[in-house]
């Protein structure tokens, strides 16, 4: 571990292509593998994610949390893998991601981590216990004190074995007690924890109050300043997004996030979502945030994510979805083909997108004569569009009674034959 500029940063894989002591730069902890794959429906061959875990590399992210070691043989068997393979594979620019796993906090669940992520040039252990009362009277049935002992012993365990980086997250960390959180992260700390993670484990923070409990653990937590502060955060009210921002914002430097979103329940927060939150907003709203992703990737990752897991994407997803580039209205469409930059705030190509049609234009009912005229030209016809004249109005007939105009529809129309919607 190194400390810069007072920043501790468990980084020193990425020395070479990142400035590791920029307090700016914001470390991705993608869990697509193992709280992604907690999804109802969710579940990949240990082939899928190794390619999986491939491409995520190939994405940049800092950490990879491959799964469970603990929880079967498989999961086991596909950690190791990963840190032998993917955990030492590092690439001209001095790049290789950490590889992490998670384990509660039992010898148990501790010593299957090690074994299997020992491997990797920098293995990661991924501890957690529940914090609020709810979870430690009927889950755990423990008090208090008994978990923070548990907590303490089983991080300074983990250290004992040679894990270097331990990160410790408080599971239903935003219905705790905040006198308790602090205390336990102040005690985990001082046994060797070297991240902190709060989890929003059920989803259910506003942005202004997760904001204000990242604010308050910063103000009240003994030794915070000398680890790394994570937060993660599921989206049961559509918020994981809104929640890791202001996280970010309130001063966290490390985000949980998974490809597509995907993740138990409502799902986790998405990376696209984030890092491009953070590329395309970073330098105005964000003092210069930003983070080690090749965006370019994405949409390759999310496809590869959605044919392996079988979760399709709903068409409107956030950045990924096909309708995320496509415009069908008269007036976007308009504005569309003069500058893109119009209704286009994200350029599709920093994030790889591959559109269906090639100006991202579809037609129906509320299409206008400009994307009537660019799409027949795609087709070959070329029309001015006062020439369009009657063909037009026969387009917007059909387009009222057929949702779907297909190529073949608009040939027909040319050629004046009837079509059936
Ligand atoms: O949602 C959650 O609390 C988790 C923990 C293991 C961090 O996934
Ligand atoms: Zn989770």
């Amino acid at each position: 571990p190194i400390k810069r500029n007072n920043v501790y940063s468990p980084y020193t894989i990425r020395c070479s292509n990142i400035q590791l002591s920029d307090p700016n730069y914001v470390t991705i902890f993608d869990t697509t593998l193992r709280d992604g794959e907690q999804a109802p429906g969710a579940s990949m061959t240990a082939k899928q994610k190794m390619d999986i875990a491939c491409q995520l590399a190939k994405l940049g992210v800092d950490v990879i949390e491959v799964g469970f070691p603990a929880a079967s043989q498989a999961e086991f068997d596909l950690v190791k893998l990963v840190a032998q393979k993917i955990g030492n594979n590092m690439d001209e620019e001095g790049y290789v991601p950490m590889i992490c796993g998670l384990a509660r906090s039992t010898k148990e669940d501790i010593d299957r981590a090690w074994e299997s992520l020992k491997y990797a040039k920098t293995p990661m252990i991924h501890m957690f216990i529940a914090t609020s009362d709810i979870h430690m009277k009927y889950k755990l049935n423990m008090s208090r004190e008994q978990v923070v002992k548990r907590a303490r012993s089983m991080v300074a365990y983990a250290r004992s074995l040679g894990f270097e980086h331990v990160r410790f997250s408080l599971e239903d960390a935003t219905r705790s007690d905040k006198e308790f959180v602090y205390h336990i992260i102040g005690e985990v700390i001082k046994a060797g924890a070297t991240c902190i993670c709060v989890a929003d484990t059920v989803g259910c923070n506003l942005p202004n109050e997760f904001a204000q409990l990242i604010v308050d653990i910063k103000a009240n937590t003994l030794g915070i300043q000398n680890v790394i502060l994570a937060v993660h955060c599921h989206n049961d009210i559509g918020l994981a997004t809104a929640n890791t921002l202001v996280g970010i914002c309130a001063g966290v430097r490390q985000v949980d996030v998974t490809i597509n979103g995907i993740g138990e329940r409502a799902v986790n927060a998405s990376l696209e979502e984030i890092v491009m939150a953070i590329k395309c907003r970073g330098k105005e709203v964000l003092s210069g945030l930003y983070t080690g992703i090749n965006t370019k990737h994405i949409f390759t990752t999310s496809n590869m994510v959605e044919e392996y897991n079988g979760l399709k994407l709903q068409p409107h997803k956030v950045i990924v979805g096909v309708n995320a580039f496509t415009h069908e209205s008269g007036i976007h469409q308009d504005g569309i083909l003069k500058n893109r930059g119009t209704y286009e705030f994200i350029p599709a190509e920093d994030v790889g997108f591959i559109r269906a049609t090639e100006h991202g234009i579809k037609l129906g009912k509320l299409s206008g004569r400009h994307a009537l005229k660019i799409k027949m030209l795609e087709l070959g016809y070329n029309f001015e569009e006062k020439q369009l004249g009657d063909l037009f109005w026969r387009f917007k007939s059909l387009a009222e009674r057929k949702k779907n105009i297909t190529n073949d529809d608009l040939r027909a129309l040319i050629l004046d034959e009837t079509i059936q919607p």
